[in-house]
């Protein structure tokens, strides 16, 4: 009889043979800052994340900062958004400022900034709209135009979640064009029309105001599709791909990582995080093992980054266990 069990008899004999070890390094923090208010303010949906404002923010990041993880994924939410989301490429919007107001104080953080004008648009959706139409071609000079804001703020990699067609070729130009040829992309590929991101627009305030993200996001039922997806954003000239969001979508992450050879991103996203709080905070299951459970699992499958907003605290417990 093969004796399985026998490198499983105490917590050192597991260890020895573990294949998947969370780390650090890997983890990105997603965070919000708000040019609409004076105090951190509370995410009803997302137990344990805020918003903050900019004169606030030095708590959360010195935070960020001591517990050792790489950086951070910023979302800024402007006070004043219009049609043609004009706040997401000033130079002095929000998102830019805090920026450079995080390079300064914490330089080696890395801050990633995503590309998206939803959170910007009086309407909230991902483009330029006409006609109840999300348009593609008239929304990429925007994009380019906040990527290259952003890079001018500090950030270390521009991240463009918006899923127009053809985003990243266009910012890459637009980057290298501006002197930033050293500034990498790491483009959400594959990124699906998901119920998971409904806690999210709370905290970005970033809900659409008509219909819905499907005619831009992908489908859910969709495999090959996304790594179609993928495979066009690395010729396009990404440096990093994103599957989104991740649980629900490890079969992608998984076929990405043995397919792609660059650093694959997942994104654990706001509805995988508040349904973890909402069991954890009823008692019914155990909030620390179910967060490991799940990261090390997005990391099975073959993730290389991993955007969490339990980076915190899994910083916290992989140091304890360590
Ligand atoms: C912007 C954006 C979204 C998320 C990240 N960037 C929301 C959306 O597409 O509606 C979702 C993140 C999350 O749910 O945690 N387009
Ligand atoms: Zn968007």
């Amino acid at each position: 009889m093969r004796r399985f069990r026998r490198l499983r008899t105490s917590n050192a004999m597991r260890e020895l043979v573990r294949e998947t070890r969370l780390s650090k390094s890997e983890l990105i923090y997603p965070m919000f800052v708000s040019d609409s208010i004076i105090e951190k303010k509370p995410i009803d949906s997302m137990p344990g994340i805020f918003q903050y404002p900019l004169d606030n923010l030095y708590e959360l990041i010195k935070q960020v900062s001591d517990s050792e993880i790489s950086g951070v994924l910023i979302f800024g939410i402007p006070n004043e958004k219009d049609e043609l989301a004009t706040s997401a490429y000033d130079d002095n919007g929000i998102t830019q400022r805090a920026i450079r107001y995080i390079k300064s104080e914490f330089p080696k953080l890395l801050v990633i900034a995503d590309i998206c004008l939803c959170e910007y648009t009086s309407h909230g959706h991902c483009g330029v709209v006409k006609d109840g139409v999300i348009l593609n071609d008239q929304t990429l000079p925007l994009l380019c135009e906040m990527a290259v804001s952003m890079a001018k703020a500090g950030a270390d990699i521009i991240a463009p979640s918006d899923m127009m067609d053809g985003r990243v070729a266009a910012i890459r130009r637009s980057l290298d064009e501006n002197g930033f040829v050293y500034t990498p992309i790491m483009a959400y590929s594959a990124k699906f029309a998901s119920v998971y991101y409904t806690p999210f627009r709370d905290a970005a305030e970033s809900a659409p105001a008509f219909g819905d993200r499907r005619t831009y996001q992908m489908d859910s039922a969709n495999a090959r599709e996304a790594l179609r997806e993928i495979s066009d954003d690395i010729d396009e000239g990404a440096d990093m791909v994103m599957v989104k969001p991740a649980l629900p979508y490890l079969d992608i992450v998984h076929e990405a990582s043995k397919r792609f050879d660059l650093p694959l991103a997942a994104y654990n996203v706001s509805g995988e995080y508040s349904m973890v709080k909402a069991a954890a905070q009823l008692g019914w299951i155990d909030e620390r093992r179910v967060v490991m459970e799940n990261l090390t699992s997005i990391k099975r499958a073959g993730a290389n980054i991993i955007i969490t907003y339990h980076a915190l605290d899994a910083a916290k417990w992989i140091d304890e266990e360590n």
